[in-house]
């Protein structure tokens, strides 16, 4: 559980770290946001205080996770510094009294954190119950825009290495339309408000690229100083995850594994809560599958346990009974290997006093913390699936490029959002895991090869190379579907003068002679053999190039009759490129197209309204049942399987009770 020592009178330490002991919970993570505790004033260090609660877990037998404490800089400092503040679009400083309020190019800034974890790490790294080390906190969240003077600095200097020249800057950005031409570096800013607001889109693909890369930099800063230090077998990582980082490259270069912060009931936040979102909480195996992406295994840092929101925004009902337990199941079955709730005690002051722990104010006992006991009772039954990985088919490849361009591209986002709702609301229902899979400068044909079908939706932006590297998957037996508006950009999300779909226009067969968006009062079906599905928000007319074979047929609107989908035999596998976004009744088309969907339906069948999620660990699957409903629900096991929690066997008819949850082990793969 997250632990705030500063928060509480010392004589309380001894009694909750033995309390949470009593409930099972063995790691605490701490002082994330404590600077002033170990630097009081620039350049004066003291140890006592952490030293003492250390010198407490280590008696109690309480391991404990540190957490660089660079979220919040301390008021001397930005007082004095106040280069390191970040600021809005218009350049006003956003001053201290919350959180996250500096930036990370200020060199200042980068400098007094190095000092900071340089004392931290070196004085408190060898101590025996320390297990590893949390960077900053929530890198990127609240604020993932950066536009003060240090910014700007460092972005003149990330595009002076990128482009060398202000000729090369200029033809990149086609400077040259509304005569955006610089003439001098001095010119060139972060983005600052405009006319109608928004900047040139190649000068703003680059701005989110160099936010990345800041945000890398500051993560790797302080990553290199703690590697010096800390013992054999610990840890770094840090929690997300959040706009506009790359966290493929955080987990080359500075952390061991991500941990996720999970709060499933913003999906019931009284304030944006729709009852139209069928997913609700579900939606969090989404992002659990985005933590996937980064580490195959990771952590949980923070799983919400109570009641969520701060003095000034947001409304979110306590956990009901079971949804803690099925909460904590959901992140285990997507690969998390600890879990850790935020936090232990609700704070009876600040900003976060309706943030609440596992306990309330007083601190009694209470149903929550009854029920972090169970689960750990629960979670001692799985541990022998620690390490074992989730099993998908099917991936949905993603990458930084697209995303960064997508939203800013407000119209290419409206294309995305409704494919990727689809495609990850259909493999929830119809029971077939899936995985994110992040094409990045490293990744090769065999990174992708242990997927049967990959979906890469909408990449407007697609290079060579990416082109050449997912042929190669196709080539050795992968099938590959791309969506509509595909390829039609380059690397600086400008638009291709090449025939569409640029440079996929031999590996998919297909031919592009136009395009449109479907009208608001338009619906558009298409037909592909025996199935019919309506098409979504854009229509991309898709003829055959020489190689192609026409598939599917709009057979309604504007373009009835015309070309909607088009299949490339492509060595072992087949390429195909589908000229809409995706629906539900797309994706199952796919799937079934495929034989990728409900890959578990022979041993065991449940009601759509549950998630099914499998790790494999040496062989053998261990299913997850999650029911997010109030309402039971009925499963059927159709063979006999090991009740991991319960420890007997089980075959049949099994009800899940609401909320409820189950972990099964396959005899027949041993
Ligand atoms: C997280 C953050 C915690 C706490 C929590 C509840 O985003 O890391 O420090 O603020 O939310 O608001």
């Amino acid at each position: 559980t997250c632990y705030y020592p500063e928060h509480w009178d010392e004589a309380l330490w001894r009694e909750d770290l033995s309390r949470m002991l009593a409930c099972g919970i063995e790691v605490v993570r701490i002082a994330e946001f404590a600077w002033n505790k170990i630097e009081p004033a620039e350049g004066v260090y003291s140890y006592d205080f952490f030293d003492r609660f250390l010198d407490v877990a280590e008696e109690a037998g309480m391991k404990v996770i540190m957490g660089t404490p660079t979220a919040t800089p301390p008021a001397w400092l930005t007082e004095k510094y106040p280069e390191c503040l970040n600021a809005g679009i218009d350049g006003t400083l956003y001053r201290h009294g919350l959180r996250r309020h500096y930036n990370y190019n200020s060199p200042v800034y980068r400098k007094m954190c190095g000092n900071i974890v340089e004392h931290m790490a070196g004085h408190y790294a060898g101590r025996s119950c320390v297990i590893g080390w949390q960077i900053d906190n929530e890198l990127n969240c609240e604020a993932n825009e950066f536009y003060s003077e240090s910014d700007t600095a460092a972005f003149r200097g990330y595009l002076q290495k990128k482009y060398g020249s202000l000729e090369k800057l200029n033809e990149a950005w086609g400077a040259v339309f509304w005569n955006q031409t610089y003439t001098d570096w001095k010119e060139v800013y972060v983005p600052r408000p405009t006319v109608s607001g928004g900047v040139n889109p190649h000068q703003t693909l680059d701005y989110l690229r160099f936010i990345s890369e800041s945000t890398n930099e500051f993560a790797r800063i302080q990553a290199d100083i703690i590697r010096k230090y800390i013992k054999e077998g610990d840890f770094i990582t840090t929690n997300g995850l959040f706009g506009h980082v790359d966290y493929q490259k955080m987990a080359r270069e500075s952390i061991d594994f991500i941990t996720y912060d999970s709060y499933p009931n913003f999906a019931y936040d009284l304030n944006i809560y729709s009852d139209r979102d069928e997913m609700k909480d579900r939606k969090w195996s989404r992002n659990l599958s985005e933590t996937r992406a980064v580490s195959r295994i990771f952590g949980i840092m923070e799983q919400q346990s109570g009641a969520g929101g701060w003095n000034s925004r947001m409304m979110q009902p306590a956990p009901k009974r079971g949804q803690m337990t099925l909460w904590t199941m959901q992140s285990i079955a997507h690969g998390a290997d600890f879990v850790s709730y935020f936090r232990w005690r609700t704070c009876t002051f600040g900003t976060e006093i309706y943030w609440h722990g596992i306990l309330d104010y007083s601190g009694r006992d209470n149903r929550r913390l009854a029920e972090v006991c169970d689960i750990y009772k629960k979670v001692t039954a799985l541990r022998e699936i620690a390490g074992g990985e989730y099993e998908a088919a099917v991936g949905i490849i993603k990458d930084y490029d697209n995303i960064f361009d997508t939203e800013y591209d407000k119209w290419h986002e409206r294309i995305e959002k409704q494919s990727q709702r689809a495609l990850f609301e259909t493999m929830q229902k119809t029971h077939t895991p899936m995985d994110y899979v992040y094409l990045t400068e490293k990744t090769g044909a065999e990174d992708l090869q242990r997927y049967r079908v990959l979906f890469y939706p909408h990449p407007a932006i697609l290079s060579g190379r990416q082109a050449a590297v997912l042929e190669e998957y196709a080539q050795k037996g992968g099938i590959l579907i791309f969506g509509c508006r595909s390829a039609y950009k380059d690397i600086n999300g400008k638009c291709t003068m090449e025939k569409l779909p640029g440079v996929i226009a031999k590996l998919t067969g297909a031919d592009i002679p136009e395009y449109t968006a479907i009208a608001p009062d338009r619906e558009v079906m298409v037909r592909w053999g025996e199935n019919a599905f309506p098409a979504a928000v854009f229509t991309d007319l898709v003829d055959c190039a020489e190689t192609g074979k026409q598939e599917a047929v709009y057979m309604s609107g504007d373009d009835a009759g015309a070309g909607a989908l088009v299949s490339g035999k492509v060595g072992q596998g087949k390429v195909y490129y589908y000229g809409s976004a995706f629906t539900e009744g797309a994706v199952r088309a796919f799937l079934k197209g495929a034989c990728v969907e409900n890959p578990y339906g022979n041993f065991i069948t449940v009601p759509e309204k549950c998630e099914i999620a499998v790790r494999v660990k040496e062989g053998i699957k261990y299913i997850f049942v999650l029911n997010y409903s109030d309402m039971p629900a009925e499963l059927m096991v159709l063979e006999k399987m090991w009740d991991m929690y319960a420890g007997k066997e089980v075959s049949g008819a099994l009800t899940l009770e609401g909320y409820g949850t189950v972990c099964l082990r396959r005899f027949c793969d041993r």
